[in-house]
């Protein structure tokens, strides 16, 4: 049980120690740090980032410094912080989520594991398992065998339908459904004639893609009864409140942390404001408030 329903989104507050001298991140209600891998990755080619519209293409490749070193150097750093941290793990194949699973499993500092089956810029695995049901379920399941931390499963939009990747994902385990990671686009240098993007393509995240997001959770929300962690775009704590509105029980807040530091703490205030304005004294009268 979280003690509010902000947190940070995976690959947009390092492992929280970047940005815990720039404000109190122990009020927040849980940080996701970086999408982990077994082994430390130096990531896709540069360049790796391009604005768009009301928007911001990534092309990491999911730079991490690898799980041994997470659990050595992170995680008891973690251990003494009121703020729960959750795990983003990622893999090439079913059975690299297995081991990350397994090797976080009881770690102090750890409280729980997003698996992320949704990154759009590898060449193997991340979104490729989370395309599809039947793969999307032989992951989470995987992972629900090998630990015993509660494991929230973050999805990908690029794929047919996400109401079926959820239901199958709910089925094989997941303990909370979180949607959505980035858009796959891309970006073209039109003096070099050339994709911006070292490598090619990335994931649009931030403003542009919040309409999106948003629809995806209210479709799940109408499918699942997990609770669902809504992700994409939010900036404000109004677009924070559309989505719990929609039916998600907490939140993320990704790339709006690029340009504030602080807008995941600004966007928990501003929902705590909300509520006082509205006289709501628990948060889960405006859950799916909006699909009554
Ligand atoms: C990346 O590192 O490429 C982004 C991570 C993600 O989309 O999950």
């Amino acid at each position: 049980m979280l003690a509010n329903p902000v947190m940070t989104a995976s690959g947009t507050f390092g492992y929280g120690t970047e940005y815990s001298h720039l404000f109190d991140i122990q009020k927040l209600g849980a940080i996701v740090c970086k999408g982990t891998t077994l082994e430390p990755r130096d990531g896709n080619p540069q360049p790796r980032l391009a604005e768009t519209a009301c928007g911001l293409l990534n092309s990491i490749g999911l730079q991490n410094i690898g799980v041994e070193a997470l659990i050595r150097e992170k995680a008891p750093i973690w251990a003494s912080w009121r703020v729960p941290v959750i795990v983003n793990i990622a893999g090439e194949t079913i059975d690299n989520y297995a081991k990350l699973a397994s090797r976080l499993d009881g770690v102090a500092g750890i409280s729980a594991i997003e698996v992320n089956i949704s990154c759009p810029n590898i060449k193997a695995g991340g979104a490729e398992f989370g395309a599809n049901p039947k793969s999307a379920a032989e992951v989470t399941a995987v992972v629900k065998a090998a630990t015993s931390l509660p494991i929230l499963v973050k999805l990908t939009p690029n794929t047919s339908d996400i109401a079926e990747v959820a239901m199958a994902v709910a089925e094989a385990g997941a303990d909370a459904i979180s949607l959505i990671n980035t858009l796959k686009g891309m970006a073209i240098d039109i003096t070099q004639r050339r994709p911006l993007l070292g490598n090619i393509t990335g994931g649009l995240s931030g403003p542009a893609i919040k309409p999106v997001a948003l629809y995806m959770v209210y479709e799940v929300a109408g499918v699942v009864g997990l609770p669902i962690i809504g992700c994409g775009g939010i900036t404000t704590a109004s677009d924070a409140i559309e989505f719990i509105m929609a039916g998600a029980s907490a939140i993320q807040v990704g790339t709006a942390s690029f340009t504030s530091p602080r807008a995941p703490l600004d966007v928990l205030q501003g929902i705590e404001q909300f509520m006082k304005q509205e006289g709501i004294n628990n948060i889960t009268d405006l859950i799916g408030a909006a699909r009554r």
